[in-house]
């Protein structure tokens, strides 16, 4: 089954591709032909994911999938959240953002944070919508050299590495895209199994 997950972000393409445990043909919006900087003005992740997953199905015809991430950290009133991508700026750029945050958090103890994801999906004409959710807290300075965005900062609870010091399968396993994607697949199966009853 085909499905258009709205990214270009190699790292997530690989890590869904392989949650989703090649059982679906994910493609990425280059492969569609999509070039355009899609719409994310809501201030919500919701509202987000949706007016993606929408664009794509709108513009494109395609069923589809999109999602959109925000770290929470309680000591900045659930800051950066929404704005995760583009904190410290326009250029989004993860160095300057993961700056930002520890500055900002130089004089706290109080490190508790966490990744939210939504992903909404677009199947037959119906929307649908999965949340997952990884707390823990943000390091003092950056850790590892694997993942992307903030991983080198945010270490998940019960863990004494980063996400960045984690191989994908690990990270995948307890991490907020992974568990919202766990509940895709899950929806994704039922529905193929209605499917082929009928
Ligand atoms: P997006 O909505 O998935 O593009 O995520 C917004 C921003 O959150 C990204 O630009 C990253 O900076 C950050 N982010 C999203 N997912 C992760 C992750 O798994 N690890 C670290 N940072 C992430």
């Amino acid at each position: 089954m085909k499905l258009v997950f709205a990214t270009n972000n190699q790292h997530k393409l690989e890590e869904i591709s392989r949650l989703l445990d090649g059982k679906y043909d994910i493609v990425s919006l280059n492969a569609i032909g999509c070039h355009e900087d899609i719409p994310e003005d809501h201030d919500t992740l919701q509202g987000n994911a949706l007016q993606k997953a929408r664009y794509i199905q709108e513009h494109y015809g395609y069923d589809c999938f999109a999602d959109d991430t925000g770290l929470e950290i309680e000591a900045l009133g659930n800051r950066p959240g929404v704005y995760s991508a583009r904190y410290a700026g326009p250029a989004k750029d993860s160095i300057a953002n993961m700056q930002k945050v520890l500055e900002e958090m130089a004089d706290t103890d109080h490190r508790q944070a966490c990744f939210r994801t939504v992903i909404a999906l677009i199947l037959n004409g119906e929307e649908h919508l999965f949340e997952g959710r990884v707390d823990g807290s943000i390091l003092r300075a950056p850790q590892g050299e694997a993942g992307f965005g903030y991983d080198p900062i945010f270490q998940p609870e019960g863990y004494t590495v980063s996400f960045a010091e984690m191989d994908i399968d690990e990270k995948n396993r307890i991490s907020h895209r992974g568990r919202a994607t766990q509940k895709l697949y899950e929806f994704l199966s039922q529905h193929d199994s209605l499917e082929d009853k009928r």
